[in-house]
């Protein structure tokens, strides 16, 4: 939540700053501001909305120098202002940083901080920050104030900082917020991830908590709050910069939908070893315990955690273990039982979701294995735990999380072979899953076709405000992801259910304005599926079903049909989800909403 970027090299800082932060706006979009360090002093601007609306303002105008900092908000403390927009600043305006996180003890500090004779210019957390460094640099270099009140702050922060008086010098930090640093030639980039440095550098160090990076132009090192000079591993990002961008499409939600197969390749590709009947996930291969699990806890958020649904009745139907699946930020405040021989599985696109960040090391602090399945690279939870599984699939950008959930649900399907196969599960099942599997992106590209009839359908049914999603076994995560993807772009109300739960109570809320939308393929539940199905009809509630290809039964009960084609019963959600992505999206874009960016909303939730 919140983009911060951060620069200081030879090039004009501002349009680096606005370039990065324009690939960094899907974290918070309410407001954004940037302050410039340049020859005559710190020039700031700020502005409520977009950073098209910053761009405008600032358009004619000439804000010259070669450090900067800028942020796009996400607003936690203060109401959207411009006031409000960082980078906040001292009492002096010397001191500016932008920050992502939430300083949990900021009315204390700012009350003391005002004894002193401090003068607050907005409402945020933030603000404090900046004066509690002005505080103490009485007697102290930059780096060794930033330190001391740092140590002053509960809570989270990413932050960068500039000092008006140390043009050479940016100061970076980080406690559970993400933040990197972009090592380019001559020049450092701070952003909270990687799609905002990718144009300049491929190589980054990540700042883990309690860290902080002071870089120079001529270098940079990375010190401990206790100014100990760390040694810090360099990464190299694999992801081009075309990979941000929309390539013809008009939004990125539908450019990412229309990677679903690729996403199923790139997370599947030498991963599958069909003849044996067997999968290769290297990133697990060195943990032991997997292989021996007697039980499975998956915590996740959002979409993450529905992908997590699906693999819970994977794992128990072929691979035969005990799996559990609960929403991250429940897992942290029950108290969760961990019996011997039991492992801790996160799944997490961005790998930074504070809550299953949370979640992980509640785990990891009982003695759990924990193990990940994340898309970004370095990103926190796949540097926090034992072993993991990256998705490969580039950055995901719109808010809406579309291919991610495809390519998490193959890897459970991957890691359902795999611990099947060191169990119960027979050549023959391990085969034809992962035949099956190899199918799957050719399927997938045969439903995206389906987009043009998936948008009339949204046309048609785009004045109504209630949906029900019904789904049952294997779908019934798919029912409360499709029920969550439109709820987020359309702001209409849409509720998954489970088919069988339909009757004790949801069916109450079903007439003709109520439409219901049943994922409904030849499987083990079908003909229940069908049952419920005619309960709602005689409601005279309208009914959309997804359906498997040449399915004449449904067709005679539903009002609308998509149809998908056939595959194995556990692998359907990958195929089911892709009609409700679509419909969500046509939907969102039919009532001419911001289906990138809904509203409220921000990509990667870095606060509680
Ligand atoms: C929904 C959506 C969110 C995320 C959730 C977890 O479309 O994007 O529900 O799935 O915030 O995010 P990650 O996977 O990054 O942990």
């Amino acid at each position: 939540m919140c983009g911060i970027v951060g620069y200081i090299g030879k090039e004009e800082a501002l349009p680096v700053l606005m370039e990065g932060v324009k690939n960094l706006e899907y974290r918070g979009y309410d407001s954004a501001g940037f302050a410039i360090l340049g020859d005559d002093g710190v020039k700031s601007e700020k502005s409520v909305g977009k950073i098209s609306a910053l761009a405008e303002k600032i358009s004619g105008k000439r804000f010259s120098g070669k450090t900067g900092i800028i942020h796009s908000r996400w607003a936690t403390h203060g109401g959207v202002t411009e006031k409000n927009a960082h980078p906040h600043s001292d009492c002096g305006g010397t001191i500016w940083l932008a920050h992502n996180g939430i300083v949990e003890n900021y009315k204390e500090l700012k009350k003391e901080l005002s004894e002193k004779g401090h003068s607050f210019k907005s409402e945020t957390d933030t603000e404090v920050i900046a004066h509690l460094i002005e505080e103490e640099m009485e007697g102290k270099s930059f780096e060794n104030a930033v330190s001391s009140a740092l140590k002053k702050i509960k809570g989270t922060y990413g932050l960068v900082v500039l000092k008006s008086d140390e043009p050479g010098t940016l100061i970076a930090a980080r406690n559970f917020s993400p933040l990197l640093i972009g090592l380019g030639e001559g020049e450092y980039i701070v952003a909270s991830d990687a799609t905002a440095v990718l144009k300049h550098t491929k190589n980054v160090v990540y700042l883990d908590d309690g860290e902080m990076a002071v870089l120079t132009k001529s270098g940079h090192k990375v010190l401990d709050l206790e100014m100990n000079q760390l040694e810090k591993e360099h990464h190299v990002i694999d992801w081009s910069p075309e990979l941000a961008k929309k390539n013809g499409y008009p939004h990125f939600m539908l450019k990412e939908i229309f990677e679903g197969p690729e996403a199923v390749e790139n997370s599947t590709r030498g991963r599958l070893i069909p003849e044996e009947g067997m999968s290769k996930l290297g990133g697990l291969e060195s943990l032991t315990e997997l292989k021996e699990a007697k039980g499975i806890l998956i915590s996740a958020c959002g979409t993450a955690y529905y992908a997590g649904r699906v693999g819970e009745y994977m794992l128990e139907e072929y691979a035969g273990i005990p799996v559990e699946t609960d929403v991250a930020s429940e897992f942290r405040y029950r108290k969760p039982v961990f019996r011997d021989g039991d492992i801790f599985l996160a799944v997490s696109q961005s790998g930074e979701t504070a809550d299953t960040l949370a979640a992980l090391r509640e785990a990891k602090e009982k003695g759990v294995p924990v193990v990940s399945i994340v898309n970004v690279v370095g990103s926190t939870i796949a540097r926090y735990t034992d072993a993991g599984v990256y998705q490969h699939i580039g950055p995901e950008i719109g808010v809406a999380s579309t291919k991610a959930f495809i390519s998490q649900v193959s890897i459970f399907a991957l890691l359902t072979i795999l611990v099947g196969r060191h169990r119960e599960m027979s050549l023959v099942t391990g085969r034809r899953i992962a035949e099956e599997l190899e199918k799957i992106p050719d399927l997938i590209r045969l439903i995206l076709k389906q987009s043009k009839n998936i948008e009339a359908l949204a046309r048609k049914y785009q004045k109504f405000v209630n949906f029900l999603y019904l789904g049952r076994k294997y779908n019934l995560p798919v029912a409360y992801e499709g029920a969550l993807k439109l709820k987020e772009i359309s702001y209409v109300h849409a509720e998954g259910c489970g088919a069988g739960e339909m009757k004790h109570g949801p069916i109450a809320m079903i007439d003709e304005n109520f439409p219901s939308i049943f994922i409904a393929p030849q499987d083990s539940v079908y003909e229940k599926m069908v049952s419920n199905m005619e309960e709602v009809k005689a409601r005279r509630g309208p009914i959309i079903a997804v359906a498997t290809e040449g399915d004449k039964k449904i067709k005679e009960i539903a009002d609308d049909v998509i149809y998908i084609p056939k595959t194995l019963e556990m692998l359907t959600p990958i195929l089911s989800v892709v009609p409700l992505q679509l419909f969500a999206y046509h939907f969102g874009v039919a009532r001419g909403l911001d289906v990138d960016q809904p509203r409220n909303l921000a990509k990667s939730v870095t606060v509680e």
